[in-house]
């Protein structure tokens, strides 16, 4: 009996503990922030419905949205992902799509570095099309075909072996939701503060370039 108590007084510790650590600290440590002017409040239906799709089409399992600090690893400014995310970022998005997997490369400010809706199309339809060693699966089933392209249609523009032998590859809404949604993908305005203090152990090299820390996303935008 006396086992079974200490065994539920264990369990309701840990219970406590973890409620504190993962709700009440979290809660406190935010309750400060505040959203970045330059935010986007509203999402127009339209990306609403791309981020609904990318989160049912996987996307979220090979992509993540959460650029790291330089302090932590130089290696997501280096390869022009942009500024490491701030909480604040993420007042607007609910639930969060940081992502846990990097398959693919981080999509924080896709519609920054990659603003053209004819290449996201063609990319989405096949990504082999444009980026030939590219290990995405393609998503052809949010596109159709037709015989006449019409003026309101969204005509697919893709090399010669892509193409089918008769007609023209057109995007459903759908498919253009979800470049909408890509195209929103812009945190590229600066922050005021940016994430983590210097680690202890890298004081030393504070002074190189890979540990300094600026707010303008330099790099992001190419
Ligand atoms: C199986 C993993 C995987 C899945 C699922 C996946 N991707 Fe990708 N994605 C990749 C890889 C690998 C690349 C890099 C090669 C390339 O550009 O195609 C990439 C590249 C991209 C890029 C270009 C990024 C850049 O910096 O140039 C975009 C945009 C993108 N993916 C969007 C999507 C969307 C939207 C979905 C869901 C419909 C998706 N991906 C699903 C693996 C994946």
């Amino acid at each position: 009996m006396t086992k079974a108590i200490a065994i539920a007084a264990g369990a309701g510790m840990i219970l406590v503990y973890a409620g504190l650590m993962l709700l009440v600290v979290p809660s406190i440590q935010l309750s400060g922030a505040k959203p970045p002017a330059e935010a986007q409040t509203q999402h127009s239906a339209e990306e609403i419905r791309g981020r609904e799709l990318y989160v049912s089409l996987g996307c979220v399992y090979c992509h993540s949205q959460q650029p790291r600090d330089p302090a932590q690893t130089p290696a997501d400014r280096e390869r022009g992902w942009g500024r490491p995310s701030v909480p604040e970022d993420y007042t607007y998005d609910g639930p969060h799509l940081l992502g846990t997997m990097r398959t693919g490369p981080d999509l924080f400010n896709i519609g920054a570095r990659q603003p053209s809706v004819d290449w996201h199309l063609a990319h989405l339809y096949n990504p082999r099309a444009v980026v030939s060693w590219s290990t995405m699966p393609s998503y052809p089933f949010l596109f159709r075909e037709t015989d006449i392209v019409l003026d309101e249609m969204q005509e697919v523009h893709l090399p010669e072996e892509f193409l089918p032998s008769e007609g023209h590859i057109v995007a459903t809404d759908d498919a253009m939701a979800l470049v909408k949604y890509m195209l929103s993908l812009d945190h590229t305005y600066p922050v005021e503060k940016l994430t983590a203090e210097e680690p202890e152990e890298e004081a030393d090299e504070a002074e190189t370039e890979t540990s300094s820390l600026d707010a303008t996303g330099e790099g992001s935008a190419s």
